[in-house]
């Protein structure tokens, strides 16, 4: 296509024009409901009617640019869209798609999560910095469990303007009985959900009706169309008062002469000659530069991306933030949080996830479940896990200190995902509540007696032998045969097993997947205070969970965990059957039973890998110790 540059009236009015859209105010907002209550069919619509009314626009503006006796057809449509497109790098934006469109009046930003599946997922990682929620209900159905839980994560999220469309009102004829049944219904479940607008409207996706226009085919509701209504719910001016946030995304260091700190200002302003501090270690600096993509700014605010350079050589790395020094963020490795969880596998307390802010990222677990939230009562029940789209409060400790808000004060910097460290899944959303105190209190006691000193004194390198596999494998026999040998041979060796341990120290856990990761997250500690105290520790545990085997290796250090995979197929183990367990698993009169109908996940890259078929344990015991010669443990 030939490009013809605009002659200068023209130009000058594309670049009113743009320089219009740029400065129009924006709306992000997502729809939510249930399975089928038009969700689509009701963004295809806005978004089809939208773009009717935004060339009708851009045709009185050509027209317009052709009285002034200019040739107006060279308008960039694409410019515009690229303006948009930038607002799309912001957020924890994982696996949401953007839409956007405008009209004369604003320009929208709407989080399109497609399937119903995995909406909890999108609506939460994508609704964080939403300003209104569209909560879609089928006029036939009226307020469903989905609607209450969308509602409920909505005002966890933040969301501050509900529009309850009444969808489908076509098909139960226009009845204003019915709407206003519904619409009675939601604000008796959703009065003290905390929203500052409700604003009921009926309306058909399919046929238009209240959508971008008032319906004539409901008389009794005298309220505006949809997207009248999106055009002027008053929104929340970004607050210049709030302290300043500048989670550093990455360090920009072209050459020796530039070193600059790039992110995304998530409140507050900054400007020039501003002092600054480096939220983790409390150092201040001077901004000496604010880069921006078209040359140095003076002033800087929230949502804009830029490069901050500061007057001194200080040391602030990915993750770390440049706050305002009177207004600090909190510091700590433990803290309380809303989580929503979206997961098919449920979240249990002790095991390791990575948790991810705006831009940090380290391990972290869940010490408590402290409770579930019934989404219908709002009621706080026990539980020992979060299962696919549950609400629940939980303490967390993190890895190493985060710098971080309260959700209420900021939903950029008080905001975190937890990711499975096995699938990579986005796993749960967590919106933080407060700090907790005892993070700080609570050091490491530097003693002067220590591990290597302790294991000097045994001329041993201490080690964790972790035997897995399953019940019936041969584990504690080889363990025990080792044990013999080592202990001849003058080492101080310890066994920590399964059924023993199970009468002692973990006496009050039974066999359910989150009893097992309690079971090995307790036992995987306890090796490390004897292996702390200079021991070689022989654990033999099912430990069928790769991801608690994990956190036992992490929890060692460098060479002080060797998995032994005792590896002995499933008939075998149930032939053998040395405790009669098997035999009643298979008749279902032990539940939860490994193997069985509870998974064993085989390591995938064990140290020692022991095929016990055809082979004694005293081969296989011998085996283990030629390879733990061979590298120096013994
Ligand atoms: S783990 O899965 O949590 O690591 P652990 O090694 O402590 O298990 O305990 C396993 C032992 O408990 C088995 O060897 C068996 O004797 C006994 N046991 C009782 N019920 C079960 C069960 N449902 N599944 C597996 N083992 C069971």
């Amino acid at each position: 296509m030939e490009h013809v540059a605009p002659k200068p009236a023209a130009a000058s009015a594309v670049r009113a024009f743009l320089h219009e859209q740029e400065n129009k105010e924006l709306l992000r907002f997502l729809t939510c409901g249930s399975v089928d209550d038009g969700k689509s069919t009701l963004i295809g619509r806005l978004l089809y009617d939208t773009k009717l009314i935004f060339e009708d626009q851009l045709a009185t503006l050509e027209k317009d640019s052709k009285k002034h006796g200019t040739t107006g057809d060279d308008i960039d449509f694409a410019l515009l869209v690229d303006g948009l497109e930038a607002e799309r790098e912001q957020g924890i934006t994982i696996d949401v798609a953007y839409r956007f469109f405008a009209t004369p009046k604003r320009k929208f930003i709407v989080a399109d999560t497609p399937g119903h599946e995995q909406y909890t997922r999108n609506m939460a990682t994508g609704a964080s910095t939403a300003d209104l929620a569209i909560v879609l209900i089928d006029a036939r159905q009226g307020v469903l469990r989905q609607t209450r839980r969308h509602s409920f994560i909505a005002s966890l999220l933040g969301i501050r303007h509900i529009v309850l469309a009444v969808n489908k009102i076509d098909l139960v004829g226009f009845d204003r009985a019915v709407f206003d049944r519904i619409v009675g219904d939601y604000r008796a479940f959703a009065k003290d959900l905390g929203f500052e607008t409700l604003t009921p409207i009926p309306i058909s996706a399919r046929y238009g009706d209240n959508v971008t226009q008032r319906s004539g085919r409901m008389d009794w509701y005298t309220g505006p169309a949809l997207l009248e209504h999106l055009e002027t719910v008053p929104l929340a001016s970004a607050d210049v008062k709030k302290p300043f946030r500048f989670p550093v995304q990455y360090v920009n260091r072209p050459n020796l002469d530039f070193r600059g700190f790039a992110g995304t200002v998530a409140s507050g302003t900054i400007a020039q000659g501003d002092t600054v501090v480096v939220a983790k270690s409390g150092k201040p600096s001077r901004v000496k530069r604010i880069v921006a993509q078209g040359g140095d700014l003076r002033t800087a605010s929230e949502g804009q991306a830029v490069t901050i350079v500061l007057e001194d050589e200080i040391e602030v790395s990915r993750g770390n933030m440049l706050v305002a020094p009177d207004a600090r963020p909190h510091v700590a490795d433990q803290f309380t949080a809303n989580i929503v969880w979206f997961d098919e596998h449920a979240l249990l307390p002790g095991r390791s996830y990575l948790l991810r802010t705006e831009t940090d990222q380290m391990n972290a677990t869940v010490t408590e479940l402290k409770h579930r939230i019934d989404i219908n009562t709002f009621a706080h029940e026990a539980a020992k896990s979060l299962e696919l789209n549950e609400v629940g409060v939980c303490n967390i400790s993190t890895q190493s200190p985060v710098a971080f808000d309260t959700y209420a004060d900021n939903r950029v910097t008080g905001a975190f995902i937890l990711i499975d460290r096995i699938t990579n899944a986005t796993a749960g959303a967590g919106m933080i509540l407060h700090p907790l105190r005892r993070a700080s209190n609570v050091h490491w006691q530097a003693l002067d007696v220590d591990k290597k000193a302790r294991a000097e004194l045994k001329h041993q390198k201490p080690a964790v032998l972790w035997f897995t596999g399953l019940s019936g494998s041969g584990k504690s026999t080889i363990a025990n045969l080792l044990e013999k040998k080592l202990h001849a041979n003058g080492r101080h060796t310890y066994i920590l097993d399964g059924d023993n341990v199970r009468h002692g120290l973990n006496r009050d856990l039974g066999f359910t997947e989150e009893d097992r990761v309690e079971n090995i997250r307790r036992v995987a500690e306890v090796a490390r205070l004897m292996v702390d105290a200079g021991l070689l520790v022989l654990v033999s545990f099912i430990s069928p969970f790769r991801a608690e085997r994990r956190m036992a290796r992490e929890l060692m250090g460098e060479g002080e965990f060797v998995e032994v995979f005792v590896d002995t197929p499933f008939e075998e183990c149930a032939r053998r059957d040395p405790k009669g367990l098997y035999a009643r698993a298979l008749r279902g009169e032990i539940k939860n039973f490994t193997g069985v109908d509870s998974p064993y996940e085989a390591p995938e890259h064990a140290d020692v890998h022991l095929e016990t078929t055809g082979r004694s344990p005293e081969e296989l015991t011998e085996a283990l110790e030629t390879w733990l010669r061979e590298r120096g443990y013994i």
